[in-house]
């Protein structure tokens, strides 16, 4: 039994991190904490079964390992304070603000000797976990084209509104949410190469990213992601003799295409709904303590992912910058 407390009371931890602890045996969640006191004691009250709530520097000796939903750019000195106290840790994407920070992290879990797991929990998604076995059952044959897109108006209710505010994040769009696509595609499909990003920033956070790049074996590959505008949530696999496709938030739904039929499935096994693929993420959080193995998403794969959007962030900085602003309304 894994004692847990979980810091940042915000949205993600009211909308599934509560509930995933809550529904889980193997964990006993112990307290919550937020610099906003009123704001944990809220959901302490709400969660009931004698959860406390308390400041950080309380949590020693009271639990094992604690769950950081707070906003990116707390982290790395957060990390550090939870390790030097001993506790284990599951942090939310984006892992921190730089790659700076991300090891800054992971060189406080390493002397802490503590593991550090990051929340790509798009991985713990059966159609993603199998993808690769997907793709040889299907006989696509060798992949050469992978596109993805997604997006909407955003309407993500956080409560201190940080993905919008230049002095908490250093970017926009492809920081907060695409991070989750770019771990899954350099999850499966390794280092690319050739990348080329533009956005629509004029100085400030972008609202529409999209990049382009290769990865091994002359696989092209294109994502598109906007804040403003509608978008198809889809990832499709362009093999030489078909394709094979799946939405953003398919647990285990996906259709191939060949000889300009198309099929639809279900991959096998695993979790088949949100919070499976939520308190998967968990039970592999705690076998990792328990079995001082390396979790799914290692502080390693989390500052990957940042670690390319760094990069293409530094492409734009070396762009001019338009002199006026798009036409409002027109699609970018
Ligand atoms: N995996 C997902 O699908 C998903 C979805 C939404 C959010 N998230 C991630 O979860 C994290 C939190 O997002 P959110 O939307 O819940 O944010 P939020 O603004 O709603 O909540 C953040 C909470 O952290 C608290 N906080 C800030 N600094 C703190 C500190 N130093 N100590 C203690 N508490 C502190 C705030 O008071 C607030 O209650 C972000 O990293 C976000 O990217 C992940």
């Amino acid at each position: 039994m894994i004692r847990m407390a979980i810091i940042g009371c915000g949205a993600i931890t009211e909308q599934m991190h509560l509930p995933c602890l809550l529904s889980m045996p193997e964990v006993t969640l112990v307290a919550l904490v937020d610099h906003d006191r009123q704001r944990s004691d809220e959901l302490a009250a709400k969660a009931g079964r004698s959860i406390i709530a308390c400041p950080l520097e309380a949590l020693s000796g009271l639990v094992d390992a604690v769950l950081i939903a707070t906003p990116p750019d707390v982290r790395p000195h957060m990390v550090r304070q939870v390790a030097d106290m001993g506790l284990h840790m599951l942090c939310e994407k984006p892992m921190a603000n730089d790659v700076a920070g991300c090891r800054d992290m992971i060189e406080a879990a390493r002397s802490a000797r503590r593991v550090l797991a990051i929340g790509h929990m798009f991985r713990f998604y059966p159609v993603r976990r199998t993808l690769p076995a997907l793709l040889v059952k299907h006989e696509l044959g060798r992949l050469v084209r992978v596109e993805a897109s997604e997006g909407k108006p955003y309407a993500w209710r956080s409560r201190t509104g940080y993905t919008v505010l230049r002095d908490k994040v250093p970017g926009g769009v492809l920081f907060n949410a695409g991070i989750h696509t770019v771990d899954s595609l350099l999850w499966w499909l390794g280092t690319p190469s050739n990348i080329t990003y533009v956005d629509d920033a004029l100085g400030g956070l972008e609202s529409n990213a999209r990049i382009t790049c290769m990865f091994p074996n002359d696989l092209h590959c294109t994502y598109r992601i906007s804040r403003t505008c509608h978008l198809p949530y889809v990832f499709t696999f362009h093999g030489e003799a078909g394709s094979l496709s799946f939405a953003t938030n398919s647990i285990a739904a996906y259709s191939v295409t060949t000889n300009a039929r198309t099929t639809r499935y279900e991959c096998d096994g695993g979790p088949k709904n949100e919070l499976s693929c939520w308190q998967d993420q968990m039970r592999d959080f705690i076998d990792s303590i328990q079995n001082r193995r390396d979790p799914l998403v290692s502080g390693e794969e989390g500052e990957r992912a940042m670690a390319l959007i760094e990069q293409c962030y530094a492409m734009k900085r070396q762009r001019p910058l338009p002199a006026r602003a798009p036409l409002p309304g027109v699609m970018w």
